[in-house]
């Protein structure tokens, strides 16, 4: 397992990020010591249809005011928002050191620092109390866990009684095959996707309680195409996700939109309820 997360950490690694956004903002002669968190949508949401699925997940539940924690946090774009729209306490893991440190610069970059903190782990063995988060939210994290039922154990652990889990995932269809490269894997040695079903079975097991589910296959085929047309008239933006995902960015988006188009992989958002014990 110590090899899979090597080769997790290399998938993401990208040396020098948080330097090179900051020079990026530069290009786009933004003032450094006046930049918002808006000036970093476009690259700090790694997942299909960024900031605006974020928001849309989070404004479905009550969140104010409440601690959450963000399995695989990224560079931490959905923690800040949640922290700024939400007043949250958020916190972030994420297996990779180079996201992890990217991601406390950028929250000290945009003053919200007091309000997120992220730390560098492993989303099987989470380094919390049981019961420390009223929420759990998670992005694009499973297709790149084998273990799916420590993954969802461990959330079932940290949340409170009767805490939220809330996530946008990505999964395949019974039969569904993936073409490679994908944004989270070159090749099926660290690609995991399962199935919705096995996801449910297994909240089912640990007494989670479904509260919404949403297929959102066609907005991210939508906003996909969308993204195509404008990287044809444009050219890849100075601050979007190839900052992260290198020059294969194009590739990789193209099979995940070929992927949703012949139902091969699906998207889809929901929120469970952890049960209270009696
Ligand atoms: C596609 S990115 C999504 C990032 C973020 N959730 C977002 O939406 O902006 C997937 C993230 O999951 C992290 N990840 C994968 N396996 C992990 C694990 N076992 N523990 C913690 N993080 C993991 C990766 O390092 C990567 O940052």
């Amino acid at each position: 397992m110590e090899a899979l997360h090597t080769l997790i950490e290399i998938q993401y690694h990208t040396p020098g990020l948080y330097e090179d956004i900051l020079k990026r903002l530069g290009e786009l002669e933004l003032n450094i010591s006046n930049v918002s968190r808006e000036d970093l949508a476009g690259v700090d949401e790694l997942h299909v249809r960024g900031a605006e699925v974020s928001l849309e997940l989070a404004s479905e539940i009550m969140l104010d005011d409440l601690r959450v924690l963000d399995v695989g946090c990224g560079i931490g774009g959905p923690s800040r928002m949640l922290a700024d729209e939400f007043n949250c306490q958020v916190t972030g893991v994420d297996l990779s050191h180079e996201y992890i440190r990217t991601a406390k610069g950028l929250s000290e970059l945009v003053g919200l620092q007091d309000k997120t903190d992220f730390i560098q782990s492993n989303a099987l063995e989470l380094p919390f109390e049981n019961g420390s988060f009223d929420v759990v939210w998670t992005q694009h994290v499973q297709m790149n866990i084998h273990h799916k039922l420590k993954f969802y154990s461990e959330i079932e652990r940290v949340l409170t009684e009767q805490g939220t889990f809330i996530y946008y995932d990505i999964f395949r269809t019974e039969s569904g095959k993936v073409n490679y490269p994908v944004p989270w894997a070159d090749d099926a040695s660290m690609s995991f996707l399962g199935t919705t079903s096995n996801m449910d079975d297994i909240l089912e097991r640990l007494c989670f309680k479904n509260i919404l589910t949403t297929d959102q296959s066609y907005k991210g085929i939508t906003f996909l195409q969308d993204l195509f047309e404008k990287l044809k008239m444009n050219g890849p933006p100075t601050l979007g996700l190839n900052v992260l995902m290198g020059a294969s960015t194009r590739e990789k988006l193209v099979n995940i939109l070929l992927g949703l188009e012949e139902e091969q992989i699906v998207l889809q958002s929901g929120i469970y309820k952890k049960r209270a014990i009696n």
